[in-house]
């Protein structure tokens, strides 16, 4: 039977089911010109991707309309019966994902995002003050793992509990696993977390479990980066060896922003603590459009070609690291074995800022990024490149090195441009940038090239490229 809809919208309602390019052009229009930015340059960040259009439709669903506080089942409002569904597809595709078992494997698919996923597990696992061990952010760690420098605890992880990082060995760059056994020992951790933002390398579950079982310590896997490798069999499996992983959805795994926590069920009350540190704990009413839209990427993080995706990945990361060493550029641990790259430009005597600045202004992203041994955090002496979201848009190993060709370039002209500049502060870097040929020539390079690949998720023949998107 149709519906017989008789009132009237009234007036104050007036908006609400208008289009936003009618109802709000500022912002439209700001979209677009993102959207053109996307798809005009090269996305070299390693932490992001492009999602699907699946995705964006269902977190751009009016799921976003309803409360559920709770668990499914259990929720503290009416009207959850499909927002229910919803939630429980998710946990099911998210042990499917990680051919996880059901009845030793539990996930939380509430947490807003990565950070908010790794203060509601620390919540769930130790007590305030308590002490953690992570990997130290200068070494490529996360915030999120005690970060805090000598005058400032920066991180909750740090405000709250006492925290101790480990850290790379400046040789190697690799993982100095002995001295974390060696500083443990002395600071007896009640929990050890593993993960990064900023590491080219796999990680030893063994060892680390083996360091925190000395000290009787929970171990905690943060597999935000590499989620989606480790779904596609790409990296090794935090699952056998760790008590809880957490994750974000919108790196590797290619889903809207948000995250995961995955707790050993079979281990004490884990399954009970978790939850609670959620909800109540640490967050309130779940966002379903996200929930339904992470259910749709876990859905294809299943899939056989997820596992091509992920394996592509890897390749073009060994591709990029291969071209940009024979340039005899230096990359931290030499090259790559998972989606990034950690670039140390300090033999260049450049900074990550400058490089990253002139990469801006030619339509290549990428991000500054501290290399261990830096003098100031606030100069960072390289920069990190991810394969991810270039592999979304279909690239391959050849494409990525002719990025590297870019890359090169973009460093001879930062490199001949910091020669010229009366300082060597940004701010006559900048000054010297402008009007720099080379620097629109390599631009328009760029934009040839990204505009030649499909881009995810929309279309972006109706785009009109504008004179405003320039950088400079
Ligand atoms: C290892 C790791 N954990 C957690 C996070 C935090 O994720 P979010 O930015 O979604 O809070 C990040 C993000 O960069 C990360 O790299």
């Amino acid at each position: 039977m149709p519906f017989n809809t008789t009132h009237e919208t009234d007036s104050w309602n007036s908006f609400l089911s208008t289009p936003l390019q009618e109802d709000d052009p500022e912002i439209y229009e700001l979209i677009q010109k993102e959207k053109h930015r996307q798809f005009s340059g090269l996305e070299l960040i390693a932490s992001e991707n492009f999602t699907s259009l699946s995705v964006m439709e269902a977190n751009g669903s009016p799921l976003t309309n309803k409360y559920s506080e709770g668990l499914p089942g259990a929720r503290y409002y009416g009207g959850n019966e499909y927002i229910d569904q919803i939630e429980n597809l998710c946990r099911v595709r998210a042990l499917k994902a990680f051919r996880l078992n059901p009845v030793e494997w539990g996930v939380n698919v509430q947490p807003y995002s990565g950070s908010t996923a790794n203060f509601a597990a620390l919540t769930a696992l130790i007590k305030p003050h308590d002490r953690l061990m992570g990997l130290d952010l200068p070494s490529g760690g996360h915030l999120t793992h005690g970060w805090q420098t000598a005058k400032k605890k920066i991180s909750t992880s740090s405000i709250y509990f006492e925290s101790m990082p480990y850290q790379i060995n400046p040789e190697t760059g690799l993982i100095d696993y002995d001295r974390l056994e060696e500083n443990s020992l002395l600071f007896k951790p009640k929990l050890l977390i593993c993960g990064a933002s900023a590491y080219a390398r796999d990680w030893d579950y063994a060892r680390l479990r083996k360091i925190a079982d000395l000290h009787g310590a929970y171990l905690m896997a943060d597999i935000a980066h590499i989620s989606g490798l480790v779904a596609g069999q790409e990296a090794n499996n935090p699952f056998e060896l760790c008590d809880v992983v957490t994750t974000t959805t919108h790196k590797t795994l290619r889903g809207p922003r948000a995250g995961l926590i995955f707790f050993r069920k079979t281990k004490e009350d884990l399954e009970t603590r978790v939850n609670n540190a959620v909800f109540p704990s640490c967050q309130g009413g779940p966002h379903n459009n996200t929930i339904a839209a992470v259910a749709v990427a876990l859905k294809q993080a299943a899939s056989p070609e997820f596992r091509e995706y992920a394996k592509q990945v890897r390749a073009n990361a060994v591709a990029l690291a291969d071209a940009l060493n024979g340039y005899g550029y230096r990359l931290m641990t030499s090259g790559t074995e998972n989606h990034l790259i950690l670039w140390d430009l300090r033999p260049l005597h450049l900074t990550g800022s400058k490089l990253e600045k002139i990469c801006d202004m030619a339509n290549i992203t990428i991000n500054k990024n501290s290399i261990h041994g830096d003098s100031s955090m606030l100069s960072p002496g390289g920069v990190r490149l991810g394969t991810p979201a270039l592999t979304s848009r279909s690239f391959k190993e050849q494409d990525f090195v002719k990025v590297a060709e870019f890359l090169h370039r973009a460093v001879q002209i930062a490199v001949s441009i910091q020669d010229k500049a009366s300082s060597k502060l940004m701010k006559d870097f900048v000054v010297a940038c402008q009007d720099n040929e080379e620097i629109s020539t390599l631009k328009n390079e760029v934009e040839t090239f990204a505009t030649s690949f499909p881009m995810p998720g929309f279309d972006p023949t109706s785009l009109v490229p504008e004179e405003s998107h320039d950088h400079y």
